[in-house]
């Protein structure tokens, strides 16, 4: 919970302890650590907080976490983009407002995916919960109003959550590429979404899930392709999107975090020592070519979270890691969203939710 080290999580607020009710949500973060209002602008474009008041006397934060607390707080601004400072470069992704909406967007295409359940693992006598990378903590605080008595964690490199929740649930900001902090054996449940491209060592960082989850305790991972397909001939061979696909991996590769798991997640999961793993394929389309109603209405929110996001995805993969100008990625970025609106191309992205149990 406190920054002991490298490896070490950062609680912004420990709302276990908290008085609050269920029907009084509990402020995350002590609200002026985040107000961006009295941010200042370093030479180097990362925002300078004046006033870390997470970090005065009635915080929870010890004073030997002051330099990492206050340098959480920081942005770096990138090609007209906010990205997180804590691990400068880990993520791919912005955490601007117009990230966090696309995640959000996502969520609701996950909600409509799996008709509006939030996990699919059969789990009982909920107490402790995980998400790891939660973003904007929407899973996690959606989790926390449907199981008002298990605590919900979540971590996540961005401080970007927001500060009223349950009171059930907290965040913590953490790098969950490196040893986990918390103790062995306590989750009855982790949950893992969208972090492809996020983790260096997937076999370690499942060793990690697997020894923070309880005896007979469950951990599902859902994740979905980079690469549009079509099963039905209208995606010729010389499509965009094939070029698309080719571009992120070949990105992830050089970056050193895969985009493939969602292919592997079940394989993975054995062999990390999971039992019972199921795994339950899933479609989205790409825009609102399908005829049937929810794969429709998916394949519509999909071409929205695309045509928005496909910049937060890739511009600092290109720029950074490829190595492209920017005017080279806007053109591509630009043809990508341009096919995005042909509904003649029936393609979508394959996904996949798998869930395992550890052995009792
Ligand atoms: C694509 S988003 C998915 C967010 C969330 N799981 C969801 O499904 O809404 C990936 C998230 O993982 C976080 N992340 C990436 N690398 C991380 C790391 N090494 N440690 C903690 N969080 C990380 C990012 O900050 C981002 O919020």
């Amino acid at each position: 919970m406190y920054a002991q080290g490298q490896d070490s999580a950062v609680a912004l607020q420990d709302v276990a302890e908290s008085s609050h009710t269920q029907s009084q949500p509990t402020p995350a973060y002590n609200s002026e650590s985040l107000d961006e209002t009295t941010a200042g602008e370093d030479n180097d474009g990362a925002l300078d907080f004046e006033s870390d008041s997470a970090l005065d006397s009635g915080s929870l934060l010890g004073d030997e976490t002051d330099t990492l607390a206050s340098s959480i707080l920081h942005h770096r601004i990138e090609n007209g983009r906010q990205y997180h400072a804590y691990r400068d470069g880990a993520y791919w992704g912005p955490n601007d407002e117009l990230a966090k909406e696309i995640l959000d967007f996502a969520h609701h295409m996950y909600l409509l995916t799996l008709d509006q359940k939030l996990h699919l693992a059969p789990i009982r006598d909920l107490q402790t919960v995980l998400d790891v990378g939660t973003g904007t903590g929407i899973w996690a605080i959606d989790m926390a109003d449907q199981y008002p008595s298990a605590t919900v964690t979540g971590t996540d490199l961005s401080p970007i959550q927001p500060e009223w929740v349950p009171p059930n649930c907290h965040f913590e900001i953490d790098d969950v590429s490196l040893e986990w902090t918390f103790p062995p054996s306590h989750f009855d449940f982790i949950h893992i979404r969208e972090l492809f491209g996020c983790i260096p060592d997937w076999d370690f960082f499942l060793a990690q899930a697997y020894h923070h989850t309880k005896p007979g305790g469950w951990v599902e991972i859902v994740e979905h392709s980079v690469q549009p397909v079509a099963d039905d001939g209208s995606m010729g061979p010389d499509h965009f999107y094939h070029t698309w696909g080719k571009v992120v991996i070949e990105m992830g590769e050089k970056f050193g975090k895969s985009f493939t798991v969602w292919a592997e997640s079940a394989e993975r999961m054995r062999k990390a020592g999971f039992v019972d793993v199921v795994e339950v394929p899933y479609k989205w389309a790409m825009n609102g070519w399908p005829k049937d109603g929810k794969e429709k209405e998916i394949g519509r929110w999909n071409q929205l979270r695309l045509m928005d996001g496909v910049e937060g995805f890739m511009l600092r993969l290109l720029t950074q890691v490829g190595g492209w100008s920017v005017a080279r990625a806007q053109v591509h970025l630009a043809q990508m969203r341009r096919e995005l609106k042909s509904t003649r191309t029936h393609a979508y992205l394959p996904g996949t939710v798998v869930y395992g149990r550890k052995p009792l």
